[in-house]
């Protein structure tokens, strides 16, 4: 579903990505970890095309990416990404965030995209919520809304840079449920996170990244038993240890 082939890319004169492979097929539920500065959200930008690469190739759904001939922002409809930072409406309320793109870009009725957003906003238990506006909403609540409304664009694939790393420790839990769901309903899957807790119940595969190379991809089971390179083995280590 998602094809990463030997893409290299580079900030001005600087090597940020090296030469990184990733396969991921459909119902994969695929983990990036590793330190900061190892280009991971740089990666899974290219993935949808928000960052540009020189080069090898990417395709989504048989879809080129770096083609300059794709449409990106049909591509992106099948593609939806949740970031850190909740990046919703402030001026709208939760439902109408839920709407707007059903509107505009998949020319939903207004019936249709509130019946679709209600739906979604149960499922990620905020149905209760949606006359509210974002600021009246905790970071938990506002990132499951954040959820809920790339879903609302069908996507195929979810991509997911560490969503859960700008909330309250006591949030954490709610949106990691919402995203096990997700996972266990079959849905595909690239999740930039630490939280290994989540890796080792619902990935299949963990990537890990080091100075813009992929180092290792295993298999989530094997990555936690005995990861291949010292870095990884290392890099888990210190992230259990806290
Ligand atoms: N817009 C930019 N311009 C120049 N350099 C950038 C830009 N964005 C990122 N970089 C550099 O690219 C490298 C990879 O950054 P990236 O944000 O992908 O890392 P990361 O693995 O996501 O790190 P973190 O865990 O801190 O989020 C870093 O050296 C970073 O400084
Ligand atoms: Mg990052």
């Amino acid at each position: 579903m998602i094809s990463i082939k030997n893409i290299s890319k580079y900030y001005g004169p600087v090597k940020v990505l090296s030469d990184c492979s990733v396969e991921v097929a459909k119902g994969d539920v695929m983990v990036v970890c590793g330190p900061s500065g190892s280009g991971k959200s740089t990666l899974i930008k290219c993935v949808n095309g928000l960052e540009p690469f020189q080069q090898g190739s990417i395709e989504v759904n048989q879809i080129s990416v770096g083609d300059r001939n794709t449409n990106l922002s049909k591509l992106r409809r099948s593609v939806g990404m949740v970031f850190q930072g909740f990046e919703l409406f402030p001026h709208m309320s939760v439902v109408d965030n839920l709407c707007l793109a059903q509107r505009k870009v998949l020319k939903r009725s207004v019936s249709e995209a509130r019946d679709r957003a209600m739906q979604l906003l149960k499922r990620v238990a905020m149905d209760a919520h949606a006359q509210k506006f974002p600021n009246q909403l905790s970071g938990g609540q506002q990132q499951r809304v954040a959820i809920a409304r790339a879903l609302a664009m069908d996507p195929t694939v979810m991509l997911f840079d560490e969503p859960t790393s700008a909330l309250d420790p006591e949030m954490v839990g709610e949106v990691l449920d919402v995203m096990v769901s997700l996972a266990k309903d079959g849905m595909t899957m690239m999740v930039v996170t630490h939280e290994m807790g989540f890796a080792k119940q619902v990935a299949n595969w963990v990537v890990f990244m080091d100075a813009g190379q992929v180092v290792e991809k295993s298999s989530t089971e094997q990555f936690f038993r005995q990861p291949s390179s010292a870095r990884a083995r290392d890099f888990v280590a210190s992230i259990s240890r806290h």
